[in-house]
Order: structure tokens, then sequence, then C-alpha cells
């Protein structure tokens, strides 16, 4: 098929913060384990990496919040996460991890070596820094108020508000998540990958010799490019991750996108430690092929740095291609951890037991491939009953029982082959091809949706041929009509394998034989004549609507229990004085003219009449009313409030709202028309 002896699968180590679900499957495990079975089935050489991220900011931020340190954190999710892969059947030949001792020699190898080339810039920045606390503050671990939209609990990289990227200094008021203090800024010195001088080299190895990478991953990368990059800062001051190999570097350590990716190389390294087989072909071999399974937030790492790093470097290969994935969505809302929207692998584990390949097929003919995808409980149900039950089921199903019922178990010989039964085998023979065309090229929802074909095939040859309403009259013919329905079974265990592997096992134990290669397949003599059979078991069981409604309804449950939850985890204010009271004017207006802020999604810019004056009040309303609709409402408004130039717009005041249970917000207004102006005491 092509130069290539050996291929390195990889795919993206998970940060070891919080368990796995069904985005993270779809997009990046379960497609990497069929195309490694795939490769296994054709005899290849693999080795199919994964491991947990077990560094960054984050784990620290949640060993905080829970009062633990990090490595509790990382080695419970470290396990979880690891025994839903093995429950799942995602054929790792290593799950490793970033907190091995391996790894952090590996990961500072790379660093010392990239240092000592002089590959990378010293600068000196001026950082946060939290006197209290003593320690410079990692981006996250700044809050302040959002200079476009100002929402007042923006992090130092990102308003979840408005969704802008921000950098710290950007902040209006920034507070250290520490301390609660205000930080100052202090000097210290960090090292820089200059991606700026890689440019030219990445430009050519990926927009000229890799114009065969997806669409969505190629067009992400051009796009990085054609902005032009920057150096790009690989260490932090941080006290939890590798640390930095260098004299005098007390407090720092390595980015987490520098180490995690040679995780790689480390879990590689692992692996050959425990099984006694050599690693370094895999990484640096021209003929060994590197495939970074990943979701689209991960391009840029794997496309742009990750190489950038080992191009520099100079003694690893590089990957070969980079399938991306969009994003998965749940029930039409995006799949969200901190809203507890999701569902999680090792609760579906626990809860559909059995069910390993509905989940996996499910997720791989809804994979998002080429655009983000939804899953919904109804279509997991829709997909078990009407395709895996009614179709692969059905036909292997009848096929085994009809062996048992007419021949004892024993596989019949064809006696005679009619002009349909030549056509059926021909169409048997095709199949192979064309899936194992589909995977080799990424393409897993077109390859499972042939293996389906390929079942279809069987349901049709045995509705048309009717075997049950002639046995009595012509048995010979019926013989050909099992001989060949088992065929195509036996030739389904094998190319449903990579997708549906609990399945194919069950089927190869039924058909008592050995799981057969790719190369058999396609052949309609895979069971001979006399070969017995043992009894048929129920490949699928159908999925009734209470199990799909306690689903939904514990999606729902997650949704009011997050409503209850931001509710009680905002604390009350400090106390204040009736005097401080006193001072707020709140009065009574109405709504007289509304537009959309140009350029803002959230704001609209009102007219209010007060009696005492028509003002203009900017609201971040904008999302949640049209201007038409609010035009004629009496609103509350804070009168007595310093007016504030936003985005360009001088706001004069501000209007009382209260958020709803689906985060809406809602006019907190006077139960019955009263007078404008008059004040609220
Ligand atoms: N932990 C990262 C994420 O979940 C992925 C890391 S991939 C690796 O987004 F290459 F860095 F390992
Ligand atoms: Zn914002």
């Amino acid at each position: 098929m092509t130069k290539f002896k050996r291929y390195t699968v990889t795919t993206a180590l998970p940060y070891a913060n919080g368990p796995l679900h069904i985005g993270h499957l779809a997009g990046v495990y379960v497609p990497a384990d069929i195309y490694v079975r795939y490769l296994r089935s054709v005899n290849k050489d693999v080795l199919f990496i994964g491991g947990s991220d077990e560094h960054g900011v984050p784990i620290t931020i949640k060993a905080r919040k829970e009062g633990v340190n990090p490595q509790d954190i990382v080695d419970k999710y470290h396990t979880i996460i690891k025994d839903s892969f093995n429950e799942l059947g995602i054929s790792f030949d290593i799950y490793s991890r970033t907190s091995l001792p391996i790894h952090h020699e590996t990961a500072s190898e790379i660093f010392s070596n990239l240092y000592e080339k002089g590959e990378f810039i010293e600068k000196t920045t001026a950082q946060y820094f939290d006197v209290e606390a003593n320690q410079f503050l990692a981006d996250r671990y700044i809050t302040g108020t959002c200079p476009h939209c100002s929402y007042e609990k923006a992090y130092g990289d990102q308003c979840e508000s408005c969704g802008t990227t921000l950098n710290a200094t950007d902040l209006i008021n920034p507070k250290s998540v520490l301390s609660g203090n205000v930080p100052v800024m202090k000097e210290t010195k960090h090292w820089f990958l200059p991606l700026d001088k890689y440019e030219p080299w990445l430009r050519k190895w990926i927009l000229e010799e890799h114009k065969d990478w997806k669409p969505n991953v190629y067009g992400q990368c051009k796009s990085w490019i054609d902005q032009g990059l920057q150096p790009r800062a690989v260490t932090r001051d941080l006290d939890w991750g590798v640390k930095v190999p260098l004299e005098g570097t007390e407090g720092k350590v390595l980015y987490v996108w520098f180490d995690a990716p040679i995780g790689y190389i480390s879990a590689s390294k692992d692996w050959s430690i425990k099984t006694g087989k050599d690693w370094t072909p895999y990484w640096k071999s021209d003929d060994s092929k590197l495939i970074h399974f990943i979701g689209k937030d991960n391009i840029v790492f794997h496309c742009i740095i990750f190489p950038a790093m080992l191009h520099a470097e100079g003694s690893y290969i590089l990957p070969d291609n980079v399938p991306a994935n969009e994003f998965l969505n749940l029930e039409n809302d995006k799949i969200s951890t901190s809203r507890n929207w999701a569902v999680w692998a090792h609760e579906y584990l626990a809860e559909l037991p059995g069910k390993q390949d509905v989940l996996r097929y499910v997720l791989t003919s809804n994979a998002p491939e080429t655009k983000d995808n939804d899953f919904t409980w109804k279509d997991f149900q829709a997909k078990n009953n009407n395709e895996l039950l009614a179709i692969f089921g059905n036909f292997v199903n009848r096929t085994l029982v009809l062996t048992h019922k007419y021949f004892e178990g024993k596989v019949p010989e064809i006696t005679s082959l009619t002009e349909s039964d030549k056509q059926t085998l021909i169409e048997l023979s095709l199949f192979p091809e064309k899936i194992a065309k589909n995977i080799y090229t990424y393409h897993f929802r077109d390859a499972l949706s042939e293996m389906m074909n390929m079942a279809r095939l069987g349901n049709k040859y045995l509705t048309e041929n009717e075997p049950w309403k002639i046995f009595k009259t012509d048995v010979e013919r019926v013989k050909t009509i099992i001989n060949i329905s088992l065929q195509i079974t036996a030739n389904l265990s094998i190319v449903a394998e990579p997708f549906i592997p609990f399945t194919t096992a069950k089927m190869n134990s039924i058909l008592n034989f050995t799981a057969l290669k790719w190369s058999h397949a396609g052949r309609g003599d895979l069971l001979k004549p006399q070969h017995a059979i043992n009894q048929p078991e129920l490949l699928f069981e159908k999925i009734e609507d209470e199990v799909i409604q306690t689903q939904i309804n514990k999606l729902q449950k997650s949704k009011e229990d997050n409503v209850v939850n931001n509710a009680v985890t905002e604390p009350p204010k400090k106390e204040i004085t009736f005097e401080d009271f006193a001072k707020l004017d709140i009065r009574t207006g109405t709504i007289i003219a509304a537009e959309k802020v140009a350029k803002t999604k959230k704001l609209l810019k009102l007219t209010i009449d007060t009696a005492f004056d028509k003002r203009t009040v900017v609201s971040g309303i904008a999302e949640f009313y049209n201007p038409e609709d609010i035009i004629g409402k009496q609103v509350c408004l804070v009168a007595n409030l310093a007016p504030k130039e936003l985005k360009g717009i001088l706001s004069h005041g501000m209007i009382l709202m209260a958020e709803d249970a689906d985060g809406k917000l809602v006019f907190v207004s006077p139960t019955q028309m009263v007078k404008n102006g008059m004040i609220i005491k």
C-alpha cells in the first residue's frame, strides 16, 4: 500500500483533571482505534500510544479548590480514564502518563538539546506577581473586568462572557485568585521557541507538501502561518510540571504544551521498558508513518509547534497526517464539563453495561469528521434498534438459527449457484477493499456505512431467497442459501472488527473459529462444509424508551442542578449600612427607544424616559431581547451611577436585571405600571 514499514499512532493525551466524555471518544479515540485495529488486521507493525496529560494550570487550580495535591488529582483521573479506555476496547499498546520519571527525563532532554543548540530566545518580561502568595500568576490565576464587555469575572486568558481571548494585562481591576490582592508587575525570565524563524520551513512542509491533509486542518494551519508566527514561551512560573533543566530556574517549569506532546515519545519509551522492544524505529526511522489523532482545538500544537520542536531537534520523524476532528455536541448544546453537560464514559459503562459496541457504532456513524455534529439519545436508540439490531444482528441471528434448525449446526455445502448467488458473492468480494480504503484515508463514517451495507446485502439475500419457505420442497437449494449466508456472516466478523470488536469476538466464538485477518475477507469459502458452529446468542438487544428517557432525565437534571448550584455559589456581599443604601438613587423609567450597538453581540443602546430627563443607557441584554420588543417597557434604573463610556457611547445609569433559570436576563420592573421617575425605596 505504501512505502511505510511501521505505524506510530498517537492520540491526544487527555488532561487528568476530569473523566472522559463522548466528545473525546468520537473525536479522537474511537477513530484512532478503528484505524489501528484495521492496520493490525492487515499485519502492519503498529505502536498505538495513549496516556494522561498530567501537567498544566487547570490541574493546580482544581487541586487548590479541593484542598489536595495536584498529584492526588491526576492519580484519581488517570485511573478513571485508563479504565474507561480499557472497557471500551481502545486497544492501546501503552497507556502512559506524564508524571512518570521517564517523561520528565525525556522532556528535559529535548529542552536541553534545543537550549544547547541555541534555538531558544531568552526574554525577560514583566508578569503579574502576588506578593502575599510570593508567586507569579498564571493567566488563569488572575480575574478582573473584561475590557470588551465589562464582565467582572473574566480570566487573564479569556473572558467567558464574551469569549474574547485576553492578556492578563488587558484586565481592568486585576485581582489574584490566590489572595484576592491586586497583583504587582515583576520581571521574570523565560525561554521562547522562535516560530517565526521556522516559518519558511513550515510553509513549505505544510502548505506545499501536505496538501493531502483534511481541509479543516490545512485551512487552520494556513491561517496561522499567514497571520505571521510569533515566538512562543515554552516555560512558565509554576510549581507543577517538568522543572526547567537550567541553573537558577527555581519555580519554573516547562509549559504544558511543550512537555505534553513529548509525552508521546516518553510513552513509547515506557512501552519499550515494559515489553523489552525497541522504541526508536517508531520515532526515528523514515519508513515509519506517524499519525496524530486529535480534536480541532489541538491543531496548532500538533501541526505547527510540536513539528517545529522536532524539526529543530533534528532526530525525530514528523507527522505524515493529523486527521483532526471537529466537535460533537450533545442534545443540541455544547458539551461542557463545568456545566456537567456530557455523557461520561465511566457512567455510560456502568449504566448501560455490555453496550460498548453500541456507543462505538453510534459515535462513528455520527463522527464530527467534517463539521460539528450532534449526539442525541433518541438517535442512539434509533441506531441501535434500526441498524445494529434490525440489520446486522437480525441477519446474523437468522443465519445461525437456520443453520441449527435445518442442519444441526453444521455448515451445509454449496450444491449449485444461481446467477443471483454469483452476483451476491461478487458484491461480497468488493466490500473489504471499499471499507479498507475509507479507513486508510480516515473516512471512518463512510467505512462504517459500507460495513453496514455488507450486512444489508446479507439481509436482502436471505429475504429474497426465503429458505424457510422451500426447506420442505428443495433442501438442496436451502443448503446453498445457508452456506452463502454463513460466508457473509464470517466476512462480517472480519470487516466489522475494527468498529465493533466485542460483537465480532462473540461472532467468532459462535462461529467456532479463530479471528481471521483482513486478507481473508471477500472470500466465499471461509467456513468449510461440515464445520460445526455453536449455539447462537443475540448480538444486540432492543433499547426501550424507558432506558433512553432515564438518560434524558439525567441530563435535564444536570441542567437544573447547574442553575441551583450557580445560585448558591454566589456568596452574599459584604454588609452595608443604611446610609450606604440611601446613596443609591433607583428610579422607575420607560424605554422609549432601543437599538443594537454596532459590532457587539451583547449590547443594546436604550433611551430611558425618567420624567426628569431622557437619557442613554447601554445594557448587555441584546442576546435576550429584540430592540423593538422592549420599547414601552417600564424598568428600574440606578440613576445616580457615574456615566461610563461603552463602545464609544456614554451610558448613564444601569437597568436592574435578574438571571432566570436558563441564564437569561429578565427585567426587574414594578408589577404594575407606575409613574416614571418614582424613587424605589
Ligand atoms: N491535554 C490536551 C487536551 O486535552 C491534549 C494534549 S495532546 C498532547 O486538549 F500532544 F499534548 F499530548
Ligand atoms: Zn468580555
